[in-house]
């Protein structure tokens, strides 16, 4: 328990499910006597109880001892009715995710409440000015937006809607960090920070799908062992359950007026119209038994007696590692200026697909095979191919056997503008700069955001950084070239810091 003297002592919280109860279990560890008010009957109880036994829990653990954990039961109170809720200094709603019922909720709260109370929503996709609309002191209003579940997701977005007072934010910022989680300050945009910042993983990955380029179990290998991602794209919309994420896609995408960067899939609005939601009904992209998702084996590196020679473009990304890398394969590797009638010939583009770049190079397409190159390849756990529509089963099985030879993991996808690992990183860094470009948050509160409340190995800007700013860029030019898809425009954030630094700006305000 804090010793400190929580900046709000007495909270009220209205809406006791999956994200009331948590809020209450962090708020009464604070040292907040807590109020408890649903409108259903036995979610209140339900509620105390759920937190008691995760406190029980803890102190079986020895994580606390039994009398904190009795006085912090002791301050979790029922609230019979709202007007029980009148002395609070902060009241936090968590009720259904509907406009007019909460701005009807909040309406009645600012005439229980003394004029000095805060009232916070934890809404994740309405606006906080919408709701605030009616009310008659919006300055006492913000969002207090936390992530299921609120005791392990240590991190709070707080948001100041058009007419919110700034000591009000400020105020919720101190409080959050008293609860032991991290407050981060957003605008009052569609999915402020984690919500908007995480769209470009899934719905890149979903476009790759549907271009045929890869299925989704590779896909979720390649971005887990190429970027480090803890789930797939497709393990991870298994898990929070179509019938969540894909109302959110819609949503963010409608309320940027169908801006297409946000697009969201027909793959998924299918699925969720079937019922094929994730993991809860055991059938998403993955079917699941016992809970454990049943993964299709990967195919097995095939077997080539005689490698051919291989010929390395002269335009390819990172050409001396690559160089080094056949190198240490023990490919025996080609000099000349243009490749011998026997090579297997070696492209390694930049957002461009592996076909333009042999036609442009002047290779013969029959013996030209891609890989990806953006990735380190000391740093990743699996090279990616690329073969192009009229590669040679020979030249495709001898560069896999090849690139497979020190038993790395190898991929072979279908030829695509940029791979799997540069479409989604070019999407999730281009994203995330036009969110500093609209000035959604500051870079360093967009760094922390996604690595708490999206558990990305890496904040986007540093994740651009990584990778090289400019080679993400030269990506999105180029795929913006193939696609002649405004989705891949690169923001003027980005142009303008793809020569010098992303997380230079982590200090910019
Ligand atoms: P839930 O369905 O688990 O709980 C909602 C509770 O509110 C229920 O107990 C219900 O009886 C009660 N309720 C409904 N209308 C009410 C009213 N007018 N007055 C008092 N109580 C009322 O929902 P959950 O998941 O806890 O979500 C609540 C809010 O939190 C929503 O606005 C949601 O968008 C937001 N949110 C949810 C997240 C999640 O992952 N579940 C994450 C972040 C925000």
């Amino acid at each position: 328990m804090s010793t400190t003297t929580p900046r709000f002592q007495t909270i009220g919280i209205v809406g006791t499910g999956a994200m009331g109860r948590g809020i209450a279990q962090i708020a009464a560890q604070a040292g907040s006597t807590v109020l408890l008010f649903d409108t259903q009957p036995d979610a209140v109880t339900q509620a105390r109880n759920a937190v008691s036994t995760q406190w029980d829990k803890l102190v079986e653990k020895g994580r606390i001892g039994a009398d904190a954990a009795s006085a912090q039961k002791a301050r979790l109170k029922p609230a019979a009715a709202l007007a029980d809720l009148a002395g609070c200094d902060l009241i936090v709603e968590a009720i259904v995710e509907n406009l007019d019922v909460k701005k009807k909720l909040f309406a009645e709260l600012e005439g229980i409440v003394q004029p000095t109370a805060v009232l916070a929503t934890n809404t994740s996709s309405l606006s906080v000015t919408a709701i605030a609309a009616a009310l008659k002191r919006p300055q006492q209003f913000a969002g207090f937006h936390f992530f299921n579940p609120v005791p392990l997701m240590k991190v709070v977005e707080v948001i100041a809607g058009l007419k919110t007072d700034p000591a009000v934010c400020q105020a919720l910022a101190e409080y959050a960090r008293q609860m032991g989680h991290t407050p981060v300050q957003a605008e009052d945009t569609p999915g402020f920070i984690v919500n908007h910042a995480g769209r470009g993983y899934g719905t890149e990955a979903l476009r790759i799908v549907s271009e045929g380029v890869a299925d989704f179990a590779t896909i979720d290998r390649i971005l887990k062992d190429q970027v480090g991602f803890k789930l797939g794209p497709f393990e991870l919309m298994d898990l929070t359950a179509l019938d969540v994420s894909h109302p959110v896609m819609e949503s963010i995408y409608r309320q940027y007026y169908d801006e297409p960067r946000y697009r969201p899939s027909v793959i998924t609005a299918q699925r969720l119209a079937g019922g094929v939601v994730g993991k809860k009904v055991g059938d998403g992209f993955y079917k699941y038994e016992g809970g454990a998702a049943q993964i299709a084996p990967v195919p097995p590196v095939p077997q080539v007696d005689d490698l051919p020679p291989v010929w390395v473009s002269t335009r390819a990304a990172r050409r001396a590692e690559l160089y080094q890398l056949l190198k240490d394969l023990g490919a025996k590797i080609e000099t000349g200026q243009s490749p011998s009638p026997q090579a297997l010939t070696l492209v390694a583009p930049l957002g461009f697909d592996v076909t333009t770049v042999a036609v442009v190079e002047r290779l013969d397409p029959a013996r030209t095979v891609g890989i990806d190159m953006l990735v380190d390849d000391a740093a990743t756990k699996r090279r990616v191919l690329a073969t192009n529509p009229a590669t040679r089963s020979d030249m495709r099985d001898a560069a896999h056997a090849l690139f497979a030879r020190d038993g790395k993991a190898v991929s072979v996808i279908r030829d695509s503008g940029g791979f799997v690992t540069q479409r989604v990183v070019a999407t999730i860094v281009n994203i995330a700069a036009d969110m500093c470009q609209q000035r959604v948050c500051t870079p360093k509160d967009l760094e922390t955001a996604v690595t708490l409340g999206l558990g990305y190995p890496l904040g986007p800007l540093a994740m651009g950084d990584k990778f090289g700013p400019a080679n993400v860029l030269e990506v999105l030019f180029n795929m913006q070239t193939v696609y002649g898809d405004p989705r891949y425009r690169p923001s003027p954030w980005l142009r303008r810091r793809g020569a010098i630094g992303l997380s230079l700006m982590h200090e910019e305000s």
